[in-house]
């Protein structure tokens, strides 16, 4: 609920567990008072008091200078006393910087209107309040529009800002933030996520220190090396217990989130397009919209962050047609052939896929122009029928009569300079002029700002999925984009390519999945270099990492679900010793690993050991058995494996309690350890429970039973068991 207490100037937005304040001072500066536990009435004005000024520049004009240095805002500008880091710089038609916003007026509305160009939540008027602040600086004549929607079942806010040039001039913005918040609180503790190639998302968390901390991209795209979230906790703070900020951007480029500890100790954070490399010409009459930042608050610790982004993407965000449904389970040939398959080889796969249960096979990198190797042919979206024999119609009808769906593999964004496309529109690339552009993987990027690029990608990716019976594409993006100048666009806003290929990649996915609304869409980057909340608008699941180690995921799918759905992750089951890293794992433990994302397969099903190929049946019964559960269920993260503890677990739980899983995953045995005791969560205390999983301990044919208080209290009995061992718990409320 959002309303506004006329006498005390506050704005008071209420979910079902907390309340986030603002209030207005003289009437103008619009401050940041309170986000947290749910609080009774609108309070809390004295938040804007010091010591050494009262709270208004009215009441003290010789220290305008004194309040904006010390004032929490809400939206702060630059140029005018806020020292901290800002959210909007405007250079005005001489290159000055300056804006000093004030209050003009509000409305609320129910439901939440659509961002043009970009992706953002949605819900139902009953579901969803919108309240929207108009702000202007008289000066320049520009009106900024803050908009903050509640979703109060989630506990989660959503903001983003609509700048309006309403003068004659043509501005400049040289940052355009999407939200910020100031928090006060005597210790806090940052969580982010940081990564590189095959190791996503790991989660980091240290003190916030005086100065600033920032994780950011420039690369183009989210990036696997860090990740537009930022987890702000105290010190106490537990997987359990205590309190916890998440915030986050639905954006898939170039993104900035900083933390800043002032000289008071107040923490602020911002989020949003990465200024440093952002330059955006707004002329007269135009307006620009940030993407949009999603907010929650809990303090019942940092487990309760990660359920409340689950479930607020998967009803407010994820569209997909797929998102409650079992996803077909896939075998990949990537892994299993790389560049070297045919016709012959692909039927193979699916023949055997199909006798042990799977349900699509999807081919991968290599079917087009001519590419054998990564170094030509992308762009050329024309069947290599020298592979593909018979063309692939031929195929997928062929995969189809076995009894499998088909899928597959597509890198729209770029192109090979060894390729027809290239030879024919060497301008098409993202280059700087003069320069020779720098490869990555032997390959460039496309001007995706451009609409005849786009058209051609659109065209050629269209006729391919219409000459077949193609039911699920995985769109892939190899390398991050660098020298970044554009042909077509004019020079004053050649600082625009990052935030326009964001633009134009959205506008790529929105056109696919209009045309095509029943297709499966898995997103990748180089594995999961673009696992973001943008992407998962338009499609619901994402190529976690190209690590597919069941070891190396623990760490990678614990990071991800730290803000992500389970049923967002691409997960497969692949070849021992794993490809990545050498390592041996059991089968066991890659199955119940995978069992936590989309799972499938990725691996020569045709060469693998005859007693893993036998476990196939098993894991996929496991998929039908569980898979509801772990994409709708409330996710625990019960341990993570570290050096003297080297095991991992986490459980999911359904929405009413009667149901859960627990994955237990023993990285290295413990020599000399009996066996370990694991408290669970979130089961239904005055519940009891029939512990009834393939891993559960059968006496005399008795299902044990056990009650929830005494499983969450005392925990459940495992026994010591050796190196990459795993199990998975079921229970069942009697
Ligand atoms: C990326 C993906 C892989 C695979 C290859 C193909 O690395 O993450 O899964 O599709 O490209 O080139």
């Amino acid at each position: 609920m959002i309303t506004f207490c006329e006498e005390k100037q506050i704005f008071k937005l209420d979910t079902k567990e907390t309340t986030y304040m603002m209030g207005l001072v003289d009437g103008e500066f619009l401050g940041h008072i309170y986000y947290g536990k749910k609080l009774r009435n609108p309070g809390g004005f004295y938040r804007f008091r010091t010591d050494e000024y009262p709270m208004s520049p009215k009441l003290l004009p010789r220290e305008k200078l004194g309040f904006f240095g010390g004032f929490p805002f809400e939206y702060p500008t630059g140029g005018v006393g806020d020292y901290g880091e800002s959210c909007l710089d405007i250079l005005n038609e001489m290159g000055q910087s300056a804006c000093e916003l004030h209050y003009v007026s509000h409305r609320i509305e129910q439901g939440k209107p659509s961002l043009p160009g970009l992706p953002a939540s949605f819900g139902l008027k009953d579901e969803v309040e919108t309240l929207f602040i108009l702000m202007q600086d008289e000066v320049l004549k520009v009106q900024v529009e803050l908009q903050y929607s509640v979703f109060e079942k989630e506990d989660v806010i959503t903001r983003s800002v609509t700048i309006h040039n309403g003068s004659d001039h043509t501005y400049r913005l040289t940052k355009a933030y999407s939200a910020c918040l100031n928090v006060e609180k005597e210790k806090t503790e940052l969580i982010t996520l940081h990564g590189a190639w095959a190791r996503e998302r790991h989660i980091d968390r240290r003190e916030l220190f005086h100065g600033k901390m920032r994780v950011s991209s420039n690369r183009g795209e989210t990036s696997h090396q860090e990740h537009a979230f930022l987890g702000l906790v105290t010190p106490q703070t537990t997987q359990s217990s205590g309190e916890v900020y998440g915030m986050q951007l639905v954006y898939s480029g170039n993104f900035t989130a900083n933390a800043e500890r002032n000289m008071y100790d107040i923490d602020r954070l911002t989020i949003g397009i990465n200024a440093e490399t952002f330059s955006w010409k707004l002329s007269a009459g135009e307006s620009f919209v940030t993407p949009e930042a999603i907010l929650t608050y809990s303090d019942q610790g940092i487990g309760q962050m990660s359920r409340n982004f689950h479930d607020f993407m998967r009803s407010h965000l994820i569209r997909s047609p797929y998102l409650h449904k079992d996803r077909p389970i896939l075998i990949n040939n990537w892994e299993a052939t790389y560049f070297d398959f045919d016709t012959d080889k692909l039927l193979s796969l699916a023949r055997e896929a199909k006798k042990q249960g799977i349900e699509m096979l999807v081919m991968d990198d290599g079917w087009f122009g001519k590419r054998n190797f990564d170094d030509n042919s992308l762009g050329d979206w024309v069947v290599n029928e020298d592979k593909i024999k018979g063309g692939l119609k031929y195929l997928v009808d062929q995969v189809n009569a076995i009894g499998l769906k088909f899928g597959i593999w597509f890198e729209p964004e770029m192109v090979s300079p060894d390729s027809d496309l290239y030879r024919a529109h060497p301008d098409w690339a993202i280059q700087v002029k003069d320069r020779s552009i720098n490869m990555a993987r032997c390959q460039y990027v496309l001007d995706i700002t451009r609409k005849d690029v786009r058209d051609y990608i659109f065209d050629s990716l269209s006729a391919i999925l219409n000459s077949a019976n193609i039911e699920y594409v995985k769109w892939d993006m190899n390398r991050s984009v660098s020298s970044p100048g554009s042909f077509l666009l004019p020079e004053d806003q050649q600082g625009e390519l990052f935030h326009r290929y964001t633009l134009g990649l959205y506008e790529l996915l929105d056109r696919l999945t209009t045309a095509f609304p029943n297709l499966l869409l898995e997103h990748c980057s180089a594995g999961g270099a673009r696992f973001d909340a943008g992407m998962l608008y338009y499609g619901p699941q994402v190529w976690t990492s190209d690590d597919t180690d069941a070891v190396e995921r623990l760490r990678i799918q614990e990071g991800t679900a730290l803000l992500y759905p389970l049923s967002c992750m691409g997960a497969h089951v692949s070849k021992c010793p794993n490809d990545q890293v050498g390592r041996r794992t059991t089968m066991k433990m890659r199955g119940d690993v995978a069992l936590s994302g989309t799972f499938g397969y990725e691996l020569d099903i045709t060469a693998m050991p005859e007693e893993e190929k036998a476990m196939i049946p098993t894991q996929i019964e496991n998929y039908h058995k569980y898979h509801h559960l772990i994409a709708e269920g409330d996710y625990y993260r019960l341990h993570s494996w570290d050096d003297k503890e080297p095991y991992d677990a986490w459980m999911v739980v359904s929405k009413d309690k009667s149901e859960a899983l627990v994955t237990y995953a023993q990285v290295l045995g413990r020599p000399g350890y009996k066996r370990i005791l694991l408290p669970l969560q979130g089961l239904d205390p005055a519940g009891d429970y029939i512990l009834d999983g393939e891993d559960a301990v059968l006496k005399n044919g008795e299902m044990p039973e056990y009650e929830g208080d005494l499983l969450m209290g005392a925990g459940i009995l495992i026994g010591n068991s050796g190196d990459f061992s795993s199990k998975l718990y079921h229970f069942r409320r009697k």
